[in-house]
């Protein structure tokens, strides 16, 4: 796609990002994002890139790299949530978000990226399978209370 362009997350795209979140999942957490992106520290900042279609934040991707949470060590990349405007879908931004985000952690020192998919969410999925992920060694545990 032309006229693309990816660059670091910041503070002020809260606005886009409740927007694209809402188009995606159909209900507004303006109030969830203003946290997150409130506590967003330096080196998240670094970890998370919007796409720009002629000045106008149409993507995002949120990453971190590991500081030994979950006794996981700091080779341990993360990607936390992406998201793309239904109309700006299928046209390789989220390829590009990811790329950028995965040459980052890279650069970071991170040899392997995590990332948590509902089982039923099947466009994610099919991205991630698309970008070269597979089943990873963790498990996933829960329980209701
Ligand atoms: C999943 C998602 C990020 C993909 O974004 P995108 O920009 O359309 O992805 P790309 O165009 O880069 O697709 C790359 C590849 O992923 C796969 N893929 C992406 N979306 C797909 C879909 N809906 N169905 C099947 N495969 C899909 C394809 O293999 C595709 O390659 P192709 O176009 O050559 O077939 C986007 O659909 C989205 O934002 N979904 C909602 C995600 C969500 O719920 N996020 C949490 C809240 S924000």
């Amino acid at each position: 796609m032309d006229k693309v362009r990816i660059r670091n997350l910041k503070k002020e795209d809260l606005n886009a990002i409740v927007e694209i979140d809402q188009k995606v999942l159909g209900q507004s957490r303006r109030e969830y994002w203003e946290r997150k992106l409130e506590t967003m520290d330096a080196r998240a900042s670094q970890t998370s890139f919007v796409a720009e279609v002629e000045g106008r934040v149409v993507g995002f991707i949120l990453g971190d790299v590991s500081g030994w949470e979950f006794g996981v060590p700091d080779t341990i990349g993360w990607i936390d949530t992406i998201g793309v405007e239904p109309d700006y879908q299928k046209k390789g931004l989220a390829t590009a978000l990811a790329r950028e985000l995965i040459k980052n952690l890279k650069s970071l020192g991170v040899k392997t990226i995590y990332t948590l998919v509902r089982w039923d969410d099947w466009d994610l999925l099919q991205f991630f399978r698309a970008m070269g992920f597979a089943r990873g060694d963790m498990i996933n545990l829960e329980l209701k209370i």
